[in-house]
């Protein structure tokens, strides 16, 4: 886990909670249109992948558990996992490339519909992302992953005054590899390969001499399309384009995004593909079906997009007829930590990591609410532009007060809650019905995350231990935590 200098530790605020009536007469509780959704509140729970399709990517009867025991929560909209659009293998994440996904699909979309009384508005958060390979052995990598150019002799010529290494073969260059510390390596390999060896091999939208790199803007489009249209087919009350964190589409909006192709350098440029993707997605699900995105208000690393990008951004999607905003920050690959070999790069281990899931380790500025600010600039401009598209604030939001203040002050439409649903997924009952001081408080410490990162399956530190001797729980796959909170008895 990434750490401030100097952090400081947070206590989780005390709140004081609202009557049932108070509950009734405040915004969060009111209704609000998103598209063509009319949502009871305005209370959202943003996507979380919880690590429980198969290895194929199928809906699992713990996938259904899961979002049963959300949905009886009855929050104003509930968002499936980011989910694949591709029909590649991915591990243990849910899919949507093809229409053998669909069945599961559609069991989830019922499991939702009984489990909050057809209260919740569901939708699915779709994504795409590039390759990402495990950090490797240092000897397998010059043994067998590296590609030796003659760069490499030549390097190895200037760095042992011997130039007979200019003409060695292959095998020579890489027993030499073999044996040279690792202070040696920058002198030998360039950026990207030294990032192959140190963090493992990882594709990026600027790889352009790839020819699927290269064909991204000609494919993505109809990707994503064709999972809008499953989506609707399965009966979802609409999708989410993710355009956040460290995947394809928000590699695409990125600052750093250099394509030379139309689709990279200026911010007009940036945006076009995350458009089109939009526009195909919109002319597969029709006008009638709900579609909005979730993108960055600022990436938080180094030449990477700032809240005047974001605004932009959040703009011209408004213009495009987006249905929705929904803000993160941070989650990127490139000041990530360091795998262990055998690992994956894991996108929420440096600082842009802890500003998307931050924790109560912090700077003076603390966890709560610390991107709300710049959701507010982003609506503001939004509004400013003619465009009433709702905004959704999400980021360290655990009471009502905080919700309430963030609606009254303008600064969002709808409040997400990301680990205070996945702490106590009766929130949005026990707060409505006037039984706040019930709520299982997040303590914003991770364990959640670290589990994420470990893709394992995703619990809470708060409910994964308790009540082990109800015969009907579900353990995870270590035998010790239970998968779903127990039922809330009132
Ligand atoms: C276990 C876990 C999985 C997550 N998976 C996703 C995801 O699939 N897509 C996404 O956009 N954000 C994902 N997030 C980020 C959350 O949606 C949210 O933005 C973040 O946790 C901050 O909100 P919070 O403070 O309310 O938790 C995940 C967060 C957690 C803790
Ligand atoms: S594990 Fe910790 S951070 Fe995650 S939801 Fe539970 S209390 Fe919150």
């Amino acid at each position: 886990m990434w750490k401030f200098a100097n952090p400081i530790r947070h206590q989780i605020p005390e709140t004081r909670w609202p009557s049932a009536a108070e509950a009734a007469g405040s915004l969060l509780f009111q209704p609000i249109t998103v598209g063509q959704l009319q949502l009871s509140s305005r209370t959202w729970v943003p996507a979380m992948v919880p690590w429980r399709a198969t290895e194929e990517g199928f809906v699992t009867e713990a996938n259904l558990d899961w979002y049963r025991r959300f949905a009886q929560g009855k929050p104003g909209a509930l968002v499936v996992e980011a989910t694949g659009v591709r029909d590649i293998p991915s591990g243990p994440l849910l899919r949507i490339g093809h229409d053998r996904f669909l069945p599961g699909l559609r069991k989830l979309v019922n499991v939702v519909r009984e489990g909050s009384g057809g209260e919740t508005k569901l939708l699915i958060q779709i994504i795409d992302f590039l390759a990402v390979r495990r950090r490797p052995e240092e000897r397998k990598f010059f043994e067998r992953f590296l590609k030796i150019t003659d760069h490499h002799r030549e390097a190895i010529s200037r760095l042992t005054a011997e130039s007979h290494w200019t003409t060695a073969s292959e095998s020579e260059i890489r027993e030499y590899l073999t044996q040279i510390s690792p202070e040696t390596w920058p002198q030998v390999l360039d950026e990207r390969e030294l990032e192959s060896l140190q963090f493992g091999y990882r594709e990026r939208v600027t790889d352009t001499e790839l020819q699927h790199i290269a064909d991204l803007p000609l494919v993505l489009p109809g990707i994503f399309a064709g999972a809008a249209g499953r989506a609707r087919e399965a009966g979802f009350d609409g999708v989410e384009l993710h355009f956040a964190h460290a995947y394809t589409m928000a590699s695409f909006l990125s600052a750093r995004n250099t394509r030379s192709d139309g689709y990279g350098g200026p911010r007009e440029n940036r945006v076009r593909l995350p458009l089109e993707v939009y526009r195909a997605v919109r002319e597969r699900a029709g006008n009638d079906f709900t579609i909005g995105v979730r993108f960055l208000a600022d990436e938080v690393i180094e030449r990477g997009n700032r809240i005047n990008d974001a605004t932009y951004f959040g703009v011209e999607f408004a213009r495009a007829g987006m249905d929705f905003l929904s803000i993160s920050k941070g989650g990127k690959f490139e000041d990530a930590q360091q795998p262990k070999v055998g690992q994956a790069v894991y996108p929420y281990t440096g600082k842009s990591g802890y500003e998307c899931m931050p924790t109560t380790l912090s700077d003076a500025a603390g966890p709560f609410g610390r991107t709300v600010p710049l959701v507010a600039e982003i609506k503001k401009a939004v509004n400013t532009a003619g465009f009433t598209t709702p905004v959704v604030a999400t980021g360290g939001i655990g009471t009502f007060s905080q919700a309430e203040e963030i609606l009254q002050g303008g600064a969002a439409d709808i409040v997400g809650f990301a680990r205070q649903a996945l702490a106590d997924p009766d929130w949005f009952e026990k707060v409505r019905l006037g039984l706040g001081s019930a709520v299982r408080r997040c303590t914003y410490t991770n364990y959640c995350e670290a589990l994420d990162q470990a893709h394992k399956q995703v619990t809470c530190k708060l409910w994964d231990r308790t009540e082990l001797d109800d015969p009907e729980i579900v353990f995870a796959e270590d035998g010790r935590r239970r998968l779903i909170p127990p039922p809330w008895r009132r």
